[in-house]
């Protein structure tokens, strides 16, 4: 048997070393967080996909009494974005979080296996990959496209 090394590169960024562009889309998700229905987990995530069409689409994580019913910030992003520009390419996804106590997490988060396969399913559908942005407010995670977070996805059959 011989080992196989799966390899993923992830830059650790400041806000101030992305482009104008990468750092709009951010503030998108962190404004985003402010509409976040999180009663359960009081944990509001905040997502913003930008399109090649240079719009943005904002999402947050809308959580149910019915626990599997909610859905994620990124899933509620990128469905808006799908419902309203159906053949529209995602170039860049940026995600952020605020704790119950209304402070914007320090070190990013990562999006859940759910939502890393739906975002495999868009980069398949456009055949281009989405640059993900993790926000925290020491230090910024840019990642080049899902296959670094997901490697040997399930894509096709
Ligand atoms: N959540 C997201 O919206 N995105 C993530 O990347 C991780 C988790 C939500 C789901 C749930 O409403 C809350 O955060 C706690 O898990």
């Amino acid at each position: 048997m011989e080992d196989l090394m799966l390899k993923s590169t992830i830059k650790v960024a400041q806000l101030e070393e992305l482009t104008t562009t990468e750092q709009a889309l951010i503030h998108s998700a962190i404004e985003a967080t402010s509409n976040s229905y999180a009663v359960y987990s009081h944990f509001h995530v905040g997502a913003a996909v930008h399109l090649a069409n240079g719009e943005n689409v904002i999402g947050c994580n809308q959580e149910n009494v019915s626990f599997g019913a909610g859905i994620c910030a990124e899933r509620s992003a990128i469905f808006a974005a799908g419902a309203q520009y159906p053949d529209t390419p995602i170039e860049m996804i940026a995600i952020a979080a605020r704790k119950a106590d209304g402070q914007l997490q320090e070190l990013p988060i990562s999006p859940c296996g759910i939502c890393r396969q739906v975002m495999i399913e868009v980069e398949t559908r456009f055949h281009r990959p989405i640059q993900i942005l993790l926000f925290g407010t020491k230090e910024i995670y840019v990642i080049n496209g899902i296959k670094d977070l997901m490697p040997l996805s399930f894509t096709d059959f």
